[in-house]
C-alpha cells in the first residue's frame, strides 16, 4: 500500500495538542462548565486540577482560542514554566505579561500597555470600567511561588484586583495540585486560592476514548482490530496519554505489516505509571494496593482517586484505572515509607537519649 508508506503515525502528541490538531477528543462537559464561569459580565476565576499528562493544558489552550476572540474579551496564555530564572522582580513579571497581552493584541513589540503592578491595577480598572473583560491563564501554576518575587503582597494583591467585580478580570490557573495544598507559605496566606472555582480533570468518557482510539487509524487508512482495542484497553484505561502511546505502538506495527510486540510496549508506560504512583501520598498507595476493604475513613481517599482518574468503579467493585495498572500495584510497586516529621524526628532523638542516659544509670547503680 504505497499511499500508505508516506502517512505519518497520528498518536504522535505527548505535550499541549495543537489548536489546529484533530487528535484532540471529548472533554465537552469540562470545556463548557469552565466556558461559563467565564461568560457573563463578571467572570469567576478557575482552577483547572489534575495529573500530568491527563489533558489539562490541552483542554486549557482550547477555551483559551474559543474565549480570545470573543467581544469584550481580552485573553493571554502565560506558561509558568518558561518563565526565565532572570525573572525576579514582580516589575519583570508585569513586563512579561504585558509583552503576552500586546502580542495577543498583536501590537508591535515593545508596546506598552502596564509595566508594573500599579500601571497593571490601573490598567485592568480601565479595561473593566470599559466592558472589557480581562482572562489570564497561567499553565504550570505550580512554578510561579518558585519565583522570590511571587511573595505574599503579589498574590495578596493580585487576589484583590480579581475579587473587584467592576475590574472584570478573572484568572485560569492550570496545576497538578489543588491550589490551597501548594506548600508555598505565599499561596496559603494571601488567601489567593479561596478565589478559585475548581475543575477536577479525570478519565476520559468512553466514547471519546473509543473515537481517540479508532479515528487515527481511520483517517490514515488502517484498521484498529477488537484484538489490538483490548489490549490498549489493558494498558490504557481512559486514560488519554496512555492511550495515545499505547495506541501509536500499535500502529507503527501495523504499518511496518508486524505484530504488536505488547511486551515492548510495557517497557516504554511502566516509568509513566511508577511515576503516577510515586506521585501518591502513603495512604492512597495502601488503598490502591487495597480497593476491596474499605472503611468509612478511607472512602475520602478514595473519593479523591475517583476524581483523579487513578481508580475506576465498575457497578459495586473499584480497581486502579487500568488493567496493567493493577498488575503493576499488586506486584512490582511497593508502599513508601512513611516520612518523619521533624517534630517526630526530634522525639525518637528524645527518646533514644533518655533510654540510654536511663540505661547509664542502672549500670552506674549496679557497680556502687
Ligand atoms: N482530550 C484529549 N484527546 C486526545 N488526547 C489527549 C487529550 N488530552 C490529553 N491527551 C494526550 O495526553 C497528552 C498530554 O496532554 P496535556 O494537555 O499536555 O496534559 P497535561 O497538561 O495535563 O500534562 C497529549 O499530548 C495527548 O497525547
Ligand atoms: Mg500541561
Amino acid at each position: 500500500m504505497p499511499q500508505q508508506m508516506t502517512v505519518t503515525n497520528p498518536f504522535k502528541e505527548r505535550a499541549m495538542i495543537p489548536i489546529e490538531s484533530d487528535m484532540f477528543f471529548g472533554r465537552e462537559k469540562e470545556m463548557q462548565r469552565i466556558a461559563e464561569m467565564l461568560s457573563g459580565d463578571r467572570p469567576q476565576c478557575v482552577s483547572i486540577v489534575g495529573e500530568r499528562r491527563i489533558g489539562k493544558s490541552s483542554l486549557a489552550n482550547r477555551v483559551f482560542h474559543k474565549i480570545k476572540n470573543e467581544g469584550n474579551t481580552r485573553a493571554v496564555y502565560i506558561d509558568c514554566d518558561g518563565i526565565d530564572g532572570d525573572c525576579q522582580t514582580k516589575e519583570r513579571f508585569f513586563q512579561l505579561l504585558n509583552q503576552a497581552f500586546c502580542d495577543a493584541a498583536k501590537e508591535k513589540q515593545g508596546g506598552n500597555l502596564f509595566d508594573n503592578y500599579s500601571s497593571f491595577k490601573a490598567f485592568v480598572k480601565k479595561e473593566g470600567g470599559n466592558g472589557v473583560k480581562t482572562i489570564i491563564f497561567i499553565d504550570e501554576f505550580e512554578h510561579l511561588p518558585e519565583h522570590s518575587f511571587a511573595d505574599d503582597t503579589f498574590f495578596s494583591n493580585l487576589r484583590a484586583l480579581a475579587n473587584n467585580p467592576d475590574n472584570r478580570l478573572a484568572f485560569v490557573s492550570v496545576s497538578k495540585t489543588a491550589l490551597k495544598e501548594l506548600t508555598h507559605q505565599a499561596v496559603k496566606s494571601s488567601g489567593f486560592w479561596n478565589i478559585f472555582e475548581h475543575v477536577y480533570l479525570g478519565l476520559m468518557e468512553h466514547e471519546s476514548i473509543v473515537k481517540l482510539r479508532r479515528y487515527g487509524f481511520e483517517k490514515t487508512g488502517f484498521a484498529l482490530t477488537k484484538e489490538a482495542e483490548e489490549k490498549i484497553q489493558y494498558y490504557a484505561g481512559a486514560y488519554p496519554y496512555f492511550n495515545q502511546v499505547a495506541c501509536g505502538f500499535a500502529w507503527d506495527a501495523g504499518r511496518n505489516n508486524a505484530t504488536v510486540d505488547w511486551k515492548r510496549l510495557e517497557v516504554q508506560l511502566r516509568p509513566h505509571y511508577k511515576e503516577i504512583w510515586d506521585n501518591r501520598k502513603v495512604e492512597e498507595q495502601k488503598l490502591l494496593k487495597d480497593l476491596k476493604g474499605i472503611n468509612a475513613k478511607e472512602e475520602f481517599i478514595l473519593n479523591d482517586l475517583l476524581v483523579r482518574g487513578l481508580a475506576i468503579q465498575v457497578e459495586k467493585t473499584y480497581s486502579p484505572f487500568s488493567g496493567y495498572f493493577a498488575e503493576l500495584i499488586d506486584k512490582l510497586f511497593e508502599v513508601k515509607k512513611k516520612k518523619l516529621s521533624e517534630k517526630k524526628i526530634i522525639q525518637h532523638i528524645k527518646d533514644g537519649l533518655d533510654i540510654l542516659l536511663k540505661g547509664k544509670e542502672v549500670v552506674k547503680g549496679d557497680k556502687s
